[in-house]
């Protein structure tokens, strides 16, 4: 039978449409551009290579072919400036121009405008240990850059405003798998700034009847996803320790847990977010990940059995060291809600991600 998403794929190139990514040069908002263009959809993508990198912009452009990397148009620019964000509600430029991002000067005819349809709002500064660093800047992008693209998209008219919320949201609720309507209170700076971002979302639906849907990201991993840094997320960081040869550290008894979700399934479901017709899916926040639970200790011998089958050898144990604070202890979620609403299948499980991620890394580190 074919699913909802393949569905989508199938009709998606026979109507392209105007979509606007900010965050576009980090990891997730890069996947949700490669997919797009590769569907011949229409781009916009805003950016500020906060911690987004060209490189990653460059790959895509590898990626895609000629005429697909011509519906792309890309603004530099903070989502923390309203203007910023008003800006980028217009693909300027048509499928068939030689290059969008040419200015009008010169005396060529203007160039065709498309409004954009669909918002793929990505763009925020992750990890929580650098909101514990740095409150304030986190905050001014997480939640006035928010509050900016919600006012900016209202103002545009767009068809459908789809966000990344974060598990990080469920805090110090215990209950497993997490339910998307039994939240705790937030652990830290980074976890105030996302539920910030539904709750005001929320209020946007009531004061101004424009509706949204969140989409709480549990640990996504992949491609492009930056391996470099302080704040680098697990996969990547221990990854990339492995081929080089560093050591890997535990933070805890290795015993943490999470719900690991590959990036094709979070590219997914923001494809179903945002081009659902049910009334009932908007105005809602949905777990995006796979429902299962995998240890630090396991996912280290799962990284390590990848790495091997890609000709990369890691001898060395990991070591362990105090937990990290405002980490939650476990998380699993529970995907009932956005199967049912959204269609949502969310196949890749972890070791199929990690096979399809490895060598990448191998190839990049
Ligand atoms: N990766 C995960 O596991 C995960 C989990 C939960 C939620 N999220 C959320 O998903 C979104 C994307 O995360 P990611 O993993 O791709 O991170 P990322 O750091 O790779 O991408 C974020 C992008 O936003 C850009 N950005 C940051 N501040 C900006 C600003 N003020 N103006 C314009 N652009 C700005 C960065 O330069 C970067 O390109 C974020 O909102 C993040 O909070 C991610």
């Amino acid at each position: 039978m074919t699913t909802a998403y393949e569905a989508l794929q199938q009709q998606l190139p026979r109507q392209p449409r105007t979509w606007l990514i900010t965050g576009v040069a980090g990891f997730i908002g890069s996947n949700l551009l490669e997919t797009l263009l590769k569907l011949d959809q229409r781009v916009v993508g805003l950016d500020n290579f906060a911690t987004g990198h060209q490189r990653n912009l460059d790959e895509v452009q590898t990626l895609v072919s000629p005429a697909q990397w011509a519906n792309f148009h890309f603004i530099q620019g903070d989502i923390r400036n309203l203007a910023d964000c008003q800006q980028a509600m217009t693909f300027l430029g048509d499928r068939h121009s030689p290059a969008p991002r040419h200015s009008r000067e010169g005396g060529n005819p203007p160039l065709p405008t498309y409004p954009v349809t669909y918002v793929l709002h990505q763009a925020a500064l992750g990890s929580v240990p650098r909101s514990l660093a740095d409150p304030v800047t986190t905050n001014g992008a997480n939640i006035t850059g928010f509050l900016n693209m919600l006012v900016a998209a209202r103002d545009a008219g767009v068809k459908s405003f789809t966000y990344a919320a974060s598990s990080s949201t469920y805090g110090d609720h215990p209950a497993l798998p997490k339910v998307e309507d039994a939240i705790g209170k937030p652990l830290s700076p980074y976890a105030v700034t996302k539920y910030v971002n539904e709750l005001y979302a929320e209020v946007f639906a009531r004061c101004y009847g424009f509706q949204t849907i969140g989409l709480r990201y549990f640990n996504v991993f992949g491609k492009r996803q930056d391996p470099d840094g302080a704040y680098a997320a697990v996969i990547p960081k221990w990854t990339a320790a492995m081929i080089k040869g560093e050591d890997v550290f535990i933070n805890g008894d290795g015993e943490t847990s999470r719900d690991f979700c590959y990036i094709a399934n979070a590219v997914q479901a923001n494809l179903l977010a945002a081009t659902s017709t049910n009334a009932e899916a908007r105005n809602q926040v949905y777990n995006v990940a796979v429902g299962d639970r995998t240890t630090l200790n396991q996912l280290f011998k799962i990284l390590r059995r990848a790495l091997a089958s890609n000709g990369v050898a890691c001898d060395k144990p990991p070591l362990y060291r105090d937990f990290r604070a405002g980490d939650v202890l476990h998380s699993q979620a529970d995907v009932a809600k956005a199967r049912r609403l959204l269609g949502y299948t969310g196949s890749f499980l972890l070791q199929a991600g990690v096979d399809q991620a490895m060598p990448w890394y191998v190839a990049h580190v």
